[in-house]
């Protein structure tokens, strides 16, 4: 007999996930947003719960026989759902991702010993090598298979309609207005749309897609529109799954990669809640909902994944920055630095490349500055600094009457106003000097310390407003 406290196993774990209010990133709307955590599953995601019920309804139904291989083409969650049953069942797996999926999902699931067979991301559908069709071939040779297929398997729908739901209803008596949820092969929302509407008439069914996604446009216009690249893993199709019920969803809200990625990791920073990209996209597309409400409502949203599968992209800041997800200090204009730095007013003292360093030196001093710019006729040829020229001078190396054009610096890159300061970025980590010209005039020059200055006057000033607010 089982020991008091035990399950059996660790599928018999899956399920009964919290649902939790929203404290502060949706703090802005009337309507009260929760979420449903399904990183609370012991694999980390919804998918167990389709990994189970598909495998048992095919065992049940005699299409899954014992020491049979489990085939299916997935983004890498529903395949630690099946390759958790199939641990605990004995069952073979090969799993067929796209190649924009994370590391740490294809690792996770040849950990699991499954064979993991990754296909290009950027290719139709309908091409042999994509992901549908590699993974629908190898279910056709592999003797003694079985292909999921959650894209069309009616069973995956079901799950939700027979276990994710009834848990909701049963957590919240029913006691919300809207439930939103992002939208992939649509077995969530499909099956928990249904049962929702069969308990409660009233409720709205809120799908999220993501930019580049066919799935919203084909629900506002019956159109199939070509699909463009995205990021964001888990929502969104280029294909129209049969387990997307359209008729049971009754409005899209659209969501881009850039947002969901940093509501995904200030859904950790701000609410403690460790969860996948889908997760921010999901938050979002609750937000936008509650936003277009003129009397306020409970929202629920269910949270597909943890945050551990993402670790090497959303949540590693090199990865944002490079892909232009991280808002930086360096994306604004050199014009609007130089203003907040109170600088580039005046037209910058210039020399001429005749005279002496002792009038360099003079000049310097005069005008109370670090760098001159230094000419040659109407040629921008150089620049003498302090900082260089003092060495030299105290060392005996260069002498006081000698011409500037011997201690010439070249480390300099000349930049228009107009221009962006990320465009300068890298001269800036050299530490050389950036001149700032507005037409054909050098207005100033931005060092290393004009923009830790800017930086430190940005979030002043940003902290201010923000203790006002
Ligand atoms: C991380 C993640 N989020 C959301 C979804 C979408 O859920 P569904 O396929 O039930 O529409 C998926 C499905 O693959 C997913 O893996």
């Amino acid at each position: 007999m089982l020991m008091k406290g035990a399950l059996e196993n660790v599928l018999d774990a899956i399920g009964d996930t919290p649902i939790i209010k929203l404290q502060s990133v949706a703090s802005h709307v009337d309507s009260e947003i929760y979420v449903k955590l399904e990183a609370m599953n012991p694999g980390g995601s919804v998918k167990e719960r389709i990994g189970k019920y598909i495998l048992e309804k095919a065992i049940e139904r005699g299409e899954l026989k014992p020491g049979g291989t489990i085939i299916e083409g997935t983004s890498g969650n529903t395949g630690v759902g099946l390759a958790m049953f199939a641990a605990v069942h004995g069952y073979k797996c090969i799993f067929v991702l796209a190649d924009k999926q994370s590391k740490e999902k294809i690792d996770n699931l040849r950990a699991f010993g499954a064979k993991v067979i990754v296909c290009p991301t950027n290719v139709p559908a309908e091409d042999p090598k994509s992901y549908y069709s590699v993974s629908a071939g190898l279910a056709k040779t592999i003797p003694n298979s079985y292909f999921v297929s959650q894209y069309d398997n009616p069973f995956n729908a079901e799950t939700h309609y027979y276990t994710t739901a009834p848990e909701i209803y049963a957590q919240t008596g029913g006691e919300f207005d809207a439930f939103v949820a992002g939208v992939g092969t649509g077995g969530t929302i499909s099956g928990c749309g249904k049962y929702f509407k069969e308990k409660m008439p009233e409720v709205r069914i809120v799908g999220v897609d993501i930019e580049g996604s066919i799935l919203a446009h084909y629900h506002k216009t019956g159109e199939v529109c070509e699909a463009k690249p995205y990021v964001l893993e888990g929502i969104g199709e280029d294909i129209l799954p049969d387990n997307v019920h359209f008729d049971i969803i009754d409005e899209f809200v659209m969501t881009a990669d850039k947002e969901s990625f940093l509501m995904t990791r200030k859904l950790l920073t701000d609410e403690g809640l460790y969860v996948g990209g889908s997760c921010g996209a999901a938050v979002v597309g609750a937000i936008r909902y509650a936003e277009g409400l003129k009397t306020p409502q409970r929202i629920l949203t269910l949270l597909p994944d943890s945050g551990n599968r993402y670790a090497s992209k959303i949540f590693n800041d090199d990865w944002m920055r490079d892909n232009g997800y991280l808002d930086s200090s360096f994306n604004v204009m050199i014009k609007d630095v130089l203003e907040t730095l109170g600088k580039g007013q005046e037209k910058l003292q210039t020399i001429d490349d005749t005279a002496t360093v002792r009038e360099a030196i003079a000049a310097l001093k005069k005008y109370s500055i670090s760098q001159l710019p230094v000419y040659h006729a109407d040629a921008l040829v150089g620049v003498v600094s302090e900082n260089q020229l003092l060495r030299p001078v105290f060392e005996g190396d260069l002498d006081l009457g000698e011409t500037i054009s011997v201690a010439l610096q070249n480390n300099y890159r000349v930049i228009d106003a107009n221009h962006m300061l990320n465009e300068v970025t890298d001269a800036l980590l050299r530490e050389d000097i950036v001149i700032v010209t507005a037409g054909d005039d050098i207005v100033d020059i931005l060092t290393n310390s004009d923009i830790l200055n800017f930086v430190s006057q940005k979030q002043t000033y940003g902290k201010r407003r923000a203790a006002r607010s």
